[in-house]
């Protein structure tokens, strides 16, 4: 008769554990400010800081002010900026967004000029803060959306970019083949390598609200769910986001990321590329109101909820919150 054993292996392991060194090597999962991206909102004029009601923390910068927030996040250990911009000129075909003179090529000619290659510079390559109407895209004359012209202005918009120096391009308007199209573009001009971060597996959320405000950007009728991914399709999403690898996606994204964790986790097992999880304005700040009422500490909370999406597979997380983790987990 064989003995009932009662050392369970998973109790010695955790008693063991409180010896730091073993802890240490057995760590699964760790988060440092490596893994974390900034998002910033840059705007014309010059002279503007202006704090962005909607976002904690977070402000809507001219590109005279950029190093103003750029500097210290260097200093916490952000090096990784996704970049994106607020024209004062908005038409039915988003024209200003492959502006040469826009905010965000301006501003990454200028980070790219005094940083060099010791920051990433990513941008969002949409028309929504763009267009008249809202849309991400052009719209035919009864209001549904052109995909195939719009996918033309998004190429125009991603080749200013790289030709303004980003390192990489994040196209988010989800349209179908915006991944091929952006990249056979930058092929065919002399940005070959520039990378490309898909907005993969992109849900129509209603965590997207208090951005909306932040970036001048809602739809002035109608909403994004043709173009977006309905919440109850994780599987849809997954396909999407072979499609973007199939197309020559550097990167794939999930987003939003706390929500959709069991998608990021399914993604991590069935790609072999990077995946980035985008913490969206309404998670970032679900946590920030609930630490403002006391429910949470802010600290544990969102350090915890950013090493959450690490263990779920993401490799690098868009964050508000990028630079008070950075510090929080230095001291
Ligand atoms: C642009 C875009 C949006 C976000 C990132 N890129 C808005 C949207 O799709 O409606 C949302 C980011 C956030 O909520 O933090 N298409």
């Amino acid at each position: 008769m064989s003995e009932l054993r009662c050392t369970y292996p998973t109790s010695r392991l955790r008693r063991l554990r409180e010896h730091r060194l073993l802890a240490e090597s057995i760590r699964e999962t760790d988060l440092r400010p490596e893994h974390m991206m900034l998002p910033l909102f840059v705007v014309e004029g010059q002279g503007i800081r202006r704090p962005i009601s909607s976002l904690d923390g977070v402000d809507h910068l001219s590109v005279d002010r950029l190093d103003e927030v750029v500097a210290p996040a260097i200093e916490a250990g952000i090096h990784r900026f996704l970049l994106f911009g607020l024209p004062d000129a908005k038409d039915p075909w988003g024209s200003s967004a492959s502006d040469d003179e826009g905010p965000v090529q301006r501003a990454v000619a200028h980070l790219a000029k005094r940083y060099g290659t010791s920051i990433l510079i990513a941008t969002d390559v949409c028309l929504c803060q763009y267009t008249d109407h809202g849309h991400c895209g052009l719209l035919r004359d009864d209001g549904s959306i052109d995909n195939d012209s719009s996918l033309r202005r998004l190429e125009e918009t991603a080749i200013s970019h790289a030709r303004a120096g980003a390192h990489m391009v994040a196209p988010s308007a989800m349209m179908d083949g915006q991944v091929g199209a952006i990249r056979q573009a930058l092929d065919q001009t002399r940005f070959s390598n520039v990378a490309i971060m898909g907005y993969s597996a992109k849900f129509h959320s209603a965590f997207y609200g208090p951005f909306r405000e932040a970036a001048h950007s809602a739809p002035g009728h109608g909403d994004r769910s043709s173009y977006q991914m309905t919440p109850s399709n994780g599987r849809e999403a997954l396909r999407e986001a072979f499609q973007d690898e199939a197309e020559g996606a550097d990167i794939l994204m999930v987003k939003p990321s706390l929500l959709y964790m069991d998608v990021i986790a399914r993604l991590r097992g069935d790609t072999l590329l990077p995946i980035a999880a985008y913490m969206v304005s309404g998670e970032y700040m679900m946590l920030c109101h609930a630490a403002r009422a006391g429910a949470l500490d802010s600290h544990r909370s969102m350090t915890e909820a950013h090493l959450a999406l690490r263990r779920a597979g993401a490799d690098l997380i868009i964050t508000y919150g990028a630079v008070d983790v950075a510090r929080w987990l230095r001291s």
